[in-house]
């Protein structure tokens, strides 16, 4: 049987926007998706370009949002898009991803996944009413060896859980690029765009969704500090925290994007009674495995040794890398599969909702004189 791609509306991800078009290569990796409609840009131009760049019928490159959902709504149900990918800044998550879910669209929507807890919230509530999907970049859970770790905490390789430490450690925002002209780093420092949280919306979001979903393990409190180191900055651009997990675990989070030098460090490590494991995003094809009683060991992207939760998120050989684009991939297919009714792990409502806690739980308790501070999600998950 013939199986037709998905259609995919983009909103955001116009000419020079760094994301948008990371998510158009992994829709496009496995030919679940065709990218068929986008309201890439509030600058007609750069809508229009991006859109001819692409090769999409110019009727269905979109002035706004709103056009978009009522342009693709007023069409035929077998040339509609079925999904809108959300690629913007921080503070249209909201308003797009609940004006597409009442429009009947799913949505595939950049992390963190709003403003604050109340907008994921209202989030939540329209993809319950709607019945439509609704999935969340967090883009680490897509890496195979990721995925592996996952898999061995589960099933008890390591014995109970003892220690959980994730770093996230960026030199990008190091200088003040946000009065430079950059424009990623201008709205990620402007509170009105990118939310209660800077670097901690952005990647501490990241890092802890990493540590969880690893763990397997839900952090109960937190005890934080943020700073500020860039002169004039309005947001966090480094964030510690002290982590308490609920079977006892301790963990530590550290998060900054004021590292001068470093690129893109997440790294997590586990340790349980009986050993760990460590992996790191620039690194991605390899997990170190470390045992209290024998040698270390090292598991390869393709290589022997990996579990049957970790094989089908693989696409080369061993020794041919794999990274970003693909892990995002991994989760577009997920996406496509829950889009038709099949199963399958995907990020979505309950990781934002537990994120955007996590946020606020990581300011009150940086700006109380408390010592522990618990993370409340305050919604059924
Ligand atoms: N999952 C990840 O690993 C990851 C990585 C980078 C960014 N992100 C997230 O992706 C989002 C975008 O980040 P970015 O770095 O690509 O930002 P960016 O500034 O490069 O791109 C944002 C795009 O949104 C467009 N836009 C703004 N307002 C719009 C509107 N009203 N209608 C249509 N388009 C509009 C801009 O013109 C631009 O093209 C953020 O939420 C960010 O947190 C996630």
């Amino acid at each position: 049987m013939i199986r037709h791609p998905l259609k995919l509306g983009m909103v955001g991800g116009g000419e020079g926007a760094f994301i948008g078009a990371v998510h158009r290569m992994a829709a496009a990796l496995d030919g679940d998706w065709r990218l068929a409609a986008g309201a890439f840009s509030t600058d007609a131009g750069k809508n229009t370009r991006t859109g001819d760049l692409l090769g999409l019928d110019p009727a269905r490159v979109y002035a706004t949002y709103d056009d978009l959902l009522a342009g693709e709504t007023a069409l035929p149900e077998s040339e509609r898009i079925d999904a809108v990918a959300i690629v913007t800044p921080n503070h249209l998550h909201a308003p797009v991803a609940i004006a597409a879910l009442n429009a009947g669209f799913h949505v595939f929507c950049e992390k963190p996944m709003a403003m604050n807890s109340d907008e994921a919230r209202a989030i939540a509530a329209a993809a319950r009413a709607s019945g439509k999907q609704f999935a969340l970049a967090f883009t680490y859970s897509g890496y195979p060896l990721v995925e592996e770790a996952r898999a061995r905490v589960a099933r008890g390789d390591f014995g109970a859980i003892r220690l959980v430490q994730v770093e996230y450690i960026q030199g990008w925002l190091s200088r003040s690029l946000d009065t430079e002209g950059n424009k990623q780093a201008e709205w990620r420092t402007d509170p009105a765009r990118a939310g209660l949280g800077g670097c901690l919306g952005d990647i501490g979001t990241h890092a802890f969704h990493l540590a969880e979903l690893v763990s397997g393990l839900r952090v109960e409190t937190l005890s934080a500090e943020l700073a500020t180191h860039v002169p004039g900055r309005r947001l966090d651009d480094d964030v510690s925290a002290l982590l308490r997990f609920e079977n006892g675990a301790r963990g530590t989070l550290k998060a900054t994007q004021v590292a001068a030098g470093e690129e893109n460090g997440l790294r997590l490590r586990i340790h349980g009674e009986r050993g760990g494991l460590e992996w790191a995003q620039m690194e991605p094809n390899t997990l170190t495995l470390r045992w209290i009683d024998r040698p270390a060991e090292i598991l390869r992207a393709g290589g022997p040794g990996l579990g049957a939760s970790t094989t089908p998120l693989l696409r080369t050989p061993a020794g041919h890398p794999e990274g970003y684009i693909e892990a995002f991939a991994n989760l577009y297919r997920g996406f496509a599969a829950i889009v038709r009714g099949d199963s399958a792990q995907v990020p979505g409502v309950a990781d934002g909702l537990r994120t955007m806690a996590f946020v606020e739980a990581m300011i009150a308790n940086a700006t109380a004189d408390t010592k522990w501070t618990e993370i409340v999600t305050g919604e059924r998950e």
